[in-house]
């Protein structure tokens, strides 16, 4: 056993801590995406609608996409990275303390990102947006490290989940770094807009370097099991991480070139369609299209919605491969509104859907409440047929090619239908929470008497999840 301070043995792990130690990122996560990025995924489009498009708009949407993306889903999948990798890895969170330091820096670079960016050409506010460009940064660099050192176990084995999640948090920071970089180069200048080649390229990493790594690492351990799939083979798992690493190296390589004022439309276009085929080839192995499912009987209404998840996540495939094999040959970069809409196939029908459904799978909030006031059977298909709605709004109306005006009412319209299903989300889960939290305090009083009745025992906790 390691020693503490003055030769005292080291206290034992915070076990509590370590339960609860998503709690924070989630409610963080739910604040940024309703105040912040849902509601400006109403605005904008409305403001487009309208015709008021400026450079302040572009500036916004710019905002809005750093706060779905960091502050919704980035802070989210972190929060419920802290709770899984500890089992992918076989141990406890290493140095939490990192974990609680980025945590803060992350939310800080947020705010003042947000706050700073749209006023930008005045310098106390370009400051703000540097400051924050640099906390986030920070934060990532440390949240990385932590969960790299807690996953160390299964990394050194090559498992691949665990290759998949570091990859995703390797990622992570790289985007900052580069984000920090290029916002510094438009700090105190005349504009408070990053260039567009940029602007991409780093949502380009935000998404599938990510949160799309990250999400399949989780995905390749328990998406299986829960469709009653055999584990996928190593050579599958491992092939897949090199496919996806290699496209997203060889996306951010040709997009660098580009923003170097060089021609290399193909290499990007070849990177696209290679994250496409990983995403195709690890889909092979998850089961979705199978009739039976492995969940728990109070689980089981969850089964559609994990399916839309999946679904969406193999359209996110096909689009992607059908999109860069159709520029490859074009031997042209793939279409702006093309590629818009596709990552919002993504945002909404991978990321946001599988939040919301995963986290009423997974999350100890959601077990306590089902043992407590099972929750109607309807209430995770009506979450979920919200959100699939809101990505045919989002999503699949702008790649259908119709005009501009009818593309940002359809737009607006899933902003609204996404804002409800995110905000009605983060009411059950604050009322689960609070079921949870006394569930817990009726079992330790429960366990301090010394002959328990039957009528008042707890009742046994029968459905944890198959992670
Ligand atoms: C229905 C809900 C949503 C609507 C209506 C919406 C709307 C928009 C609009 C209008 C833009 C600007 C597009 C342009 O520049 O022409 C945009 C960009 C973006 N959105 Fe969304 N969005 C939604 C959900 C999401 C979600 C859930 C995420 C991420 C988890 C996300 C991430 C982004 C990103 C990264 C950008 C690019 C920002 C940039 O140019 O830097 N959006 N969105």
């Amino acid at each position: 056993m390691t020693n503490g301070p003055r030769g005292m043995p080291a206290p034992p792990p915070r076990e509590e801590d370590d339960a609860d130690s998503h709690v924070r990122f989630v409610y963080a996560a739910l604040l940024f995406a309703t105040v912040g990025g849902f509601a400006l995924a109403v605005w904008l489009p409305v403001q487009a609608a309208l015709g008021h498009v400026g450079l302040s708009w572009v500036a916004l949407a710019q905002v809005h996409g750093h706060l779905q993306v960091i502050g919704f889903a980035g802070l989210f999948v972190l929060g419920v990275a802290t709770k899984l990798a500890p089992r992918f890895g076989g141990g406890h969170l290493v140095r939490p303390r990192l974990v609680d330091a980025a945590f803060w820096c992350a939310v800080a670079g947020l705010l003042a990102r947000a706050l700073g960016q749209p006023l930008a050409t005045q310098m106390p506010f370009a400051a703000l947006m540097m400051a924050g460009a640099l906390l986030e940064l920070t934060g990532t660099a440390l949240f990385a490290t932590s969960i790299a050192l807690t996953l160390w176990p299964s990394i050194v084995r090559g498992a691949p989940h665990a290759l998949l999640m570091t990859a995703g948090m390797v990622w992570l920071v790289v985007q900052a770094l580069l984000g920090a970089i290029w916002l510094g180069q438009i700090a105190g200048g005349d504009t408070n807009v990053l260039r567009h080649d940029r602007d991409i390229l780093l949502v380009t990493l935000q998404f599938y370097g990510f949160l799309l790594c990250v999400f399949s690492g989780v995905g390749l351990r328990s998406f299986p099991s829960f469709f009653g799939m055999p584990q996928p083979s190593l050579r599958l798992g491992r092939a897949a991480f090199v496919l996806l690493q290699g496209g997203l190296l060889l996306w951010l390589g040709g997009g660098l070139l580009m923003t170097l004022g060089v021609e290399a439309g193909r290499p990007t276009d070849a990177g696209q369609v290679l994250v496409g085929a990983a995403i195709l080839a690890l889909v092979s192995a998850f089961g979705w299209w199978r009739r039976e499912t492995r969940l728990a009987v109070a689980s089981q209404p969850l089964a559609w919605p994990l399916r839309a998840t999946l679904v969406m996540l193999t359209l996110t495939g096909l689009l992607l491969g059908t999109t860069g094999v159709d520029a490859f040959v074009r031997d042209e970069v793939v279409l702006t509104v093309r590629a818009d809409a596709v990552r919002h196939v993504f945002a909404l029908g991978v990321i946001t859907l599988g939040i919301v459904t995963m986290a009423q799978l997974i999350l100890p909030e959601f077990a306590s409440e089902r043992l407590v006031h099972p929750p109607k059977k309807w209430r995770g298909v009506a979450l979920g047929s919200l959100l699939v709605a809101a990505v045919v709004l989002r999503g699949f109306v702008p790649l259908s090619g119709v005009d501009a005006t009818v593309r940002s009412w359809s737009m607006a319209g899933g902003g609204g239908l996404g804002l409800t299903a995110v905000a009605a989300f983060g009411v059950l889960f604050h009322r689960a929470r609070r079921t949870h939290v006394a569930y817990l305090k009726r079992v330790a009083a429960w366990r301090t008497r010394a002959l328990p009745t039957t009528d008042d025992s707890p009742p046994a906790r029968r459905d944890a999840p198959p992670l």
